[in-house]
């Protein structure tokens, strides 16, 4: 299959109506996307992606109208959250309606739902009428793709058609939310960050981000958002006699050899930006090793110690 990267709304919405897959670009990462009503497309993403299907897949609405005929409730909570959030980066875990196929959900009775913010993919859920179902458009377990190239890397020849919407500006996966006990839990951290979610909710949202109902979720997996090139959390020793890049968060005149920053200020948006971007660099440079300086552990540098963790465990000895 011929791989193709365009601007053309058009065509990737008859794609997607015709049941194929598309790329398409999100405020936090591309996502791979399909008509979620026709599970052949939908099994072409997890082909496509390498994905097994017991990993469940979210939902993207144009608008919480659009989206409660495919849940059972919406709760108050979620309401004042989604007011606040969205569209943005913020994934609700909701009880499904019998329009969601048990193929999206991995045959749990919850789904993932979002509103994603990005121009093109709000015109095209638009145009479409009906939910897409997107995974991030990345190859099992790989580094998350935030450019249209990103996607091509590692999808080419397995979809038609990638529609370039630049970059992604948040650079990080959605926050993902649940419910339980009339408390907020978060079992992803993304781009919404737990203080922020805290000035909404009036208290400190737990983190339950190792297993939600005893279902592993692929972003729970301990291995994942890897590169190819083995990765280490930390400074490079003194002593490192391989040929190893490091990534900082702001300007460090101490580092020597090959170097990559993420925020000339050390800002975190700035870094998360860019964190991908960064990433599939510094996995093509030619380097034995990569090692990235640890993230404050508050705002988004939870999400960015989170994925750079699940990344390094591959390589742990
Ligand atoms: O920002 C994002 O969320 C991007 C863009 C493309 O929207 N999407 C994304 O999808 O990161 P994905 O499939 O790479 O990660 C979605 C996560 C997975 O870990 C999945 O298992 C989890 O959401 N998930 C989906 N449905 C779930 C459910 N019913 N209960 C618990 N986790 C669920
Ligand atoms: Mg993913």
């Amino acid at each position: 299959m011929n791989t193709e990267i365009g601007t053309d709304l058009s065509k990737a919405l008859i794609l997607l109506q015709s049941g194929q897959t598309v790329a398409v670009p999100t405020e936090t990462v591309y996502g791979l996307a399909a008509d979620a009503n026709n599970d052949d497309a939908v099994l072409d993403i997890f082909k496509a992606k390498g994905r097994p299907t017991s990993n469940p897949l979210i939902l993207h609405f144009a608008s919480l109208a659009q989206a409660l005929p495919y849940i059972e409730v919406f709760p108050e909570v979620f309401q004042k959250l989604a007011s606040v959030f969205c569209p943005g980066p913020l994934t609700f875990i909701v009880p499904k309606s019998s329009l969601v196929s048990p193929l999206i959900t991995g045959g749990q009775d919850t789904v993932a739902i979002r509103f994603p913010k990005h121009p093109a993919l709000q015109e095209l859920l638009s145009a479409l009428g009906r939910p897409l179902a997107a995974p991030s458009a990345n190859l099992y377990g790989q580094l998350s793709p935030t450019t249209a190239t990103h996607v091509l890397e590692q999808l080419t020849g397995r979809i038609p058609y990638i529609l370039d919407g630049g970059a992604c500006w948040e650079g990080l996966e959605s926050t993902i939310i649940g419910l339980e006990n009339e408390r907020v839990l978060i079992y992803r951290h993304g781009g919404v960050t737990t203080e922020a979610l805290a000035e909404v909710l009036g208290y400190n949202p737990a983190a339950k981000v190792h297993e939600h109902n005893g279902v592993l979720t692929s972003g729970m997996v301990k291995h994942h958002y890897a590169t190819h090139t083995p990765l280490f959390l930390g400074f490079k020793p003194a002593n490192e006699n391989q040929n190893a890049l490091q990534i900082t968060i702001g300007k460090n005149e101490l580092i020597t050899g090959p170097h990559l920053v993420l925020s000339q200020d050390a800002a975190l948006t700035e870094a998360a930006r860019n964190l991908y971007a960064a990433l599939h660099e510094a996995d093509t440079a030619q380097v034995e090793k990569i090692y990235v300086e640890p993230f404050p552990n508050h705002g988004l540098g939870l999400a960015m110690n989170d994925r750079l963790s699940r990344a390094a465990a591959k390589f742990a000895r």
